[in-house]
């Protein structure tokens, strides 16, 4: 028993009891939820459903006040031990890969703006059809998951494409229970990453394409200005990204 366990699910089931007696909720409703609560278990969803609906609350609160660039969910998708990649740091993707070839680079710094060198980004993606690898039929296992590290001025790049947006599964409770709400079940087009160094705090974010539908009415709240990226032309006829990154130290740990 933990004081922090007794206070947080307390608050929890009260709030849960209010809005039963606000809503006149009715027997029915009440095994219907049930029903859902074992649905969405028994398709093993509890991850997209906390993913989608909570952690971008606990995500914004947790880092508040923290120095750097901005952060937002992890996510349901994320593999770790993706490949090291070498130049031309291209992510692993099938020979006929659909979407615009895209290079995305910039610096890792500091939140004082110093280069770190030797800095990992860890990178993972949809295809251009939003689909995930290791997660959904279609992309063979590891496509477009890589990692890759800063140079001595912080610098780095990677070769990538467009990923297309993303619908939660609709045939799933969580779709079902969206769609019962009315709500879009749309993620709009996105990059996940997770950048880190030696003595800072890792950075999970996501960078958002600006010309994706959806960044309005993201499905998973997960949106931030800061995050959305604007794909030029390269020159060569592929696109081109630029985004820097500053990290916050690490947090130092509480004295016991
Ligand atoms: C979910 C999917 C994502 O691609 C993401 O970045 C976050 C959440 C999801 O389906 O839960
Ligand atoms: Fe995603």
């Amino acid at each position: 028993m933990s004081d922090r366990a007794n206070q947080l699910i307390s608050d929890i089931l009260r709030r849960i009891h209010e809005a039963i007696v606000e809503n006149d909720v009715t027997y029915e409703e009440y095994q219907t939820a049930k029903q859902w609560f074992i649905d969405v278990g028994e398709a093993g969803e509890w991850p997209l459903f906390g993913d989608v609906y909570i952690e971008h609350v606990v995500e914004e609160h947790a880092f508040a006040n923290r120095a750097g660039s901005q952060g937002t969910i992890l996510g349901p998708f994320h593999v770790p031990d993706a490949p090291l990649l070498d130049a031309p740091f291209e992510l692993p993707h099938r020979p006929d890969e659909a979407g615009d070839r895209t290079h995305v680079s910039g610096r890792v710094t500091d939140a004082d703006g110093k280069p770190l060198a030797n800095a990992n980004l860890d990178i993972w993606q949809a295809d251009a059809e939003g689909r995930y690898s290791g997660f959904m039929p279609g992309p063979p296992e590891g496509n477009l998951r890589g990692q890759v590290r800063t140079d001595a001025d912080g610098r780095y790049e990677f070769i990538t494409v467009i990923p297309g947006p993303y619908t939660i599964p609709l045939d799933g409770p969580t779709g079902k229970m969206t769609a019962a709400a009315g709500w879009s079940p749309w993620r709009p087009a996105h990059i996940h990453l997770i950048v880190g160094a030696e003595g800072y705090e890792p950075l999970v974010t996501q960078l958002f394409i600006d010309t994706s539908d959806y960044l309005d009415n993201d499905v998973a709240s997960a949106v931030k200005p800061e995050l959305i990226v604007h794909p030029g032309p390269a020159g060569d006829g592929t696109l081109a990204i630029t985004y820097d990154f500053a990290l916050a130290p690490v947090r130092t740990p509480a004295l016991a």
